[in-house]
C-alpha cells in the first residue's frame, strides 16, 4: 500500500521517480505526487488518479528539471483520494517536504499540539503532521529533526524527507513499513520495494526499523534511534530486471501463473538432498518437535487458504492438532498459545500488518514461530524465530498465484520433514511422496500447455453476476481461493461453500442459470460431490466441474469439465488451483478489468 521513491544523482530526478513509481503501481494507489529540489526551492506536483495524470501535469517530468526528489503513490486511508490529500506534503512555510507510507495513530493530538504552535494544515491526512512536526524540531540538523519527530510519533511509517536548506540530500526512516535503499555510481535511491530501482542498480541496503538514513548522490549514512552512526550491509539482488517485468505477457498475473512450474521447482529442489528433505531450520530439532502439543497457522487472504490446505495435510501426517486462524482475528481471540505451540505465519510480502501483529502476539505468548515468506528480509522474515523462504521470485500482480503455490510446496516439505522426525512416515511413503513432489512442476507445465478450454468457459461465464464455488475438505479450501481470485480481479460477486452446507441455506440462492463451479479433486469424496452437483442441477444451475482426467461419471452430471492430468491425491491442491487462476484471469480480461491492479486493493496490506 502506498509507494515511496526517492532519487539523488546526476540525472533528472523527476524522470527516474516517475519511472520508479510505475514499478510500484502494483502496490495499489489512487493518487500520486512528486517533489523536486529546484534552484528556487522544492516544487511539488500532485494528482488524483493514475500516474499518467501526474505525467501530463509535469510534461513527463520535464517541468521539474532538478536532480534530487521524492515521489509517492497514495492508497487513501485518512481522507478521500484527491489532489489535496495526495503526497508529498509540505510543512507550513515549506521548509520540509515528506512522503509517507503507514498510519500515524496519534495524528490528532499531534495536530492539536502543532496548531497551538501556529502550524496550519491543508489536507485531511494523518501524514501532514509529520511534515510539520519535523519542521517544528528543525534547527539546522535534518537528522536531529527527523529523530526528534519520530520519538513523538505512534504508528507505522516509511518516510522520505526533503529539506529546503539541504538540497543535496534525502532523509529516510522506517518503522513497520518497508523501505530499501539502492546504491548506484554517483547516485542513490530509496523505495518501498526493489523493483522501483532494479533497472538502475542491484546493490541494496535494507534500512533497519527505527534507523534514520541520510542519502546523498555520493554517500549514505545511517544513524540508530540515539543518533549514533551505524554500519550497514550491502546486499546484491540476484533476480534480474526481467523477473519484475512482463516479458511479453499482457499482464503480470498471466506471467506469474506461467512461472509456477519454475517457482515450485526452485522452492522444492534445493531442499531435497540425496532423497532427504533439508529445511535448514537450526532451532527445530527433534526435542522441540516432540514437545509440540499443537500447531497454529495464521495468515490473511490467499495465504490463509494455503494454511487451510496445510492443516488437513499436517493433521493427517503428524497427528498433532492444527488450528488455522485469520491473522486479523488471531490477536483478538486470546489464542491458547504457549511454549509448546508452533505458530506458522504465512505471507508473500512478509509485511502484511495483521500477520505481523499476529506473529508478534504469538512470540509474546512464548510460541516458537516460523515464517513462510516470499520477500527476503521483510519484517516477518526477520522477526520470526526461523524463516522458510518460498522462492517464487518477485510477485507483482495483486492477485497472488505463484506465491500461493510455493507456500503450499513449503508446507508439504515441512510436514513431511516433521512426520519423518516423529517417526510417523514410513520410508517407502516418504520416498513416494518425494517422487510425487518432484513431478509436480512437470504436471503444472502439462496443465498450462493448453488453456483454450478454460478460455472458452470464461467466454461463457464473464457476463454472470454471481458465481458459486463448492467443494469438500481440501476442495473447500480450494473453493475459497478460486472464489477470491475471481472476485478480486473480475469484480463478479462470488460465494464459496463447503458443498455439504448447501442444504443448510445456500441452496436457496441457486436458480435457473446460476453458475456453480464444483471442485471434485478428492477421490474419496467423489460420490458425495456428484450428489451435490445433481442437487444444484435439479434447481437449474449450470455446472462446471474440476476433476482429474478419467474421473468416472463427472462428464455425465456436469455441463462442462475442466480436467487435471493424473496425479497423486496430496498434490491436488497445487494443480487444481491453476485452472481457477486462469479462469479468473480470462473472465477479468474479457470484462476489460485492470487485472494487475484491481480497484481498492493493494499488494502489501501494511495497515491493520
Ligand atoms: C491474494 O490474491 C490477495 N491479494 C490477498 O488475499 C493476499 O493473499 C493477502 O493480502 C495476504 O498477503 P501476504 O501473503 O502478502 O501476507
Amino acid at each position: 500500500m502506498c509507494g515511496i521513491v526517492g532519487y539523488t544523482g546526476a540525472r533528472q530526478a523527476s524522470e527516474v521517480i516517475l519511472d520508479a513509481l510505475e514499478h510500484l503501481e502494483y502496490r495499489g494507489y489512487d493518487s500520486s505526487g512528486i517533489a523536486i529540489h529546484e534552484a528556487d526551492g522544492i516544487h511539488v506536483e500532485k494528482a488524483r488518479g493514475r500516474l499518467q495524470v501526474l505525467r501530463e501535469r509535469t510534461d513527463n517530468g520535464a517541468k521539474l528539471p532538478g536532480n534530487v526528489g521524492i515521489g509517492h503513490t497514495r492508497w487513501a486511508t485518512h481522507g478521500e483520494p484527491s489532489d489535496r490529500n495526495a503526497h508529498p506534503h509540505a510543512s507550513a512555510g515549506s521548509r520540509v517536504v515528506i512522503v509517507h507510507n503507514g498510519i500515524i495513530e496519534n495524528y490528532l493530538p499531534l495536530q492539536e499540539f502543532l496548531a497551538a504552535q501556529g502550524y496550519t494544515f491543508h489536507s485531511q491526512t494523518d501524514s501532514e503532521v509529520v511534515a510539520n512536526l519535523i519542521d517544528y524540531h528543525y534547527h539546522g540538523d535534518p537528522v536531529e529533526a527527523v529523530r526528534a519527530a519520530l520519538v513523538q510519533i505512534k504508528g507505522s511509517y516509511a518516510l522520505g524527507v526533503l529539506f529546503t536548506d539541504h538540497p543535496d540530500l534525502i532523509v529516510a526512516a522506517r518503522k513497520n513499513s518497508p523501505l530499501v535503499i539502492g546504491l548506484g555510481e554517483g547516485e542513490n535511491y530509496i523505495a518501498s520495494d526493489i523493483p522501483a530501482f532494479l533497472k538502475y542498480t542491484r546493490r541494496i541496503v535494507r534500512l533497519r526499523e527505527l534507523d534514520v538514513a541520510v542519502v546523498r548522490a555520493n554517500g549514505l549514512e545511517i544513524y540508530d534511534p540515539f543518533g549514533n552512526p551505524v554500519p550497514y550491509t550491502e546486499e546484491h539482488v540476484e533476480w534480474d530486471v526481467s523477473a519484475a517485468e512482463k516479458g511479453g505477457y499482457e499482464h503480470f498475473m498471466l506471467k506469474e501463473i506461467y512461472e509456477q512450474p519454475r517457482a515450485i521447482r526452485d522452492t522444492i529442489s534445493p531442499r531435497v538432498v540425496e532423497g532427504k528433505i533439508e529445511l535448514g531450520l537450526q532451532s527445530l530439532d527433534e526435542a522441540r518437535i516432540r514437545s509440540l502439543k499443537q500447531i497454529y497457522i495464521t495468515a490473511c487472504g490467499s495465504s490463509y487458504h494455503v494454511g487451510m490446505v496445510g492443516r488437513v495435510f499436517m493433521e493427517r501426517l503428524l497427528h498433532i492438532p492444527v488450528r488455522v486462524e485469520l491473522a486479523s482475528e488471531f490477536r483478538y481471540e486470546n489464542p491458547l498459545v504457549d511454549a509448546d505451540t508452533l505458530v506458522l505465519v504465512i505471507s508473500q510480502s512478509g509485511e502484511t500488518a495483521d500477520t505481523l501483529a499476529a506473529l508478534r502476539e504469538a512470540k509474546r505468548l512464548g510460541a516458537y514461530t516460523i515464517g513462510i515468506v516470499n520477500v527476503v528480509g521483510s519484517a516477518i522474515a526477520t522477526e520470526a524465530d526461523e524463516v522458510l523462504y518460498t522462492w517464487a521470485g518477485p510477485e507483482i500482480a495483486v492477485a497472488t498465484t505463484k506465491a500461493y503455490n510455493t507456500q503450499l510446496s513449503v508446507l508439504y516439505l515441512m510436514t513431511m520433514s516433521l512426520a519423518r522426525m516423529l517417526g510417523r512416515m514410513e520410508d517407502t511413503t516418504y520416498a513416494e511422496y518425494l517422487q510425487q513432489l518432484a513431478q509436480l512442476p512437470d504436471l503444472c507445465e502439462k496443465l498450462l500447455q493448453d488453456t483454450s478450454h478454460i478460455q472458452y468457459l470464461a467466454s461463457l461465464c464473464f457476463a454472470k453476476d454471481d458465481i458459486f464455488f463448492i467443494g469438500r475438505n481440501l476442495d473447500y479450501a480450494l473453493a475459497l481461493e478460486g472464489s477470491l481470485k475471481l472476485k478480486e480481479i473480475s469484480y463478479i460477486h462470488s460465494e464459496s461453500y463447503a458443498a455439504g452446507e448447501l442444504k443448510h441455506g445456500t441452496i436457496s440462492l441457486i436458480q435457473p442459470g446460476s453458475l456453480v463451479i464444483a471442485l471434485c479433486t478428492q477421490k474419496r469424496l467423489l460420490e458425495r460431490m456428484i450428489s451435490d452437483i445433481r442437487t444444484v442441477k435439479a434447481r437449474g444451475a449450470m455446472v462446471i466441474a474440476l476433476a482429474e482426467e478419467n474421473t468416472p461419471f463427472i462428464q455425465d452430471v456436469a455441463d462442462h469439465v475442466i480436467t487435471l492430468p493424473a496425479h497423486a491425491d496430496f498434490v491436488a491442491p497445487s494443480l487444481s488451483v491453476i485452472p481457477l487462476q486462469l479462469f479468473a484471469y480470462y473472465v477479468a480480461a474479457l470484462k476489460g478489468c485492470d487485472i494487475d491492479k484491481p480497484r481498492n486493493l493493494a499488494k502489501s496490506v501494511t495497515v491493520e
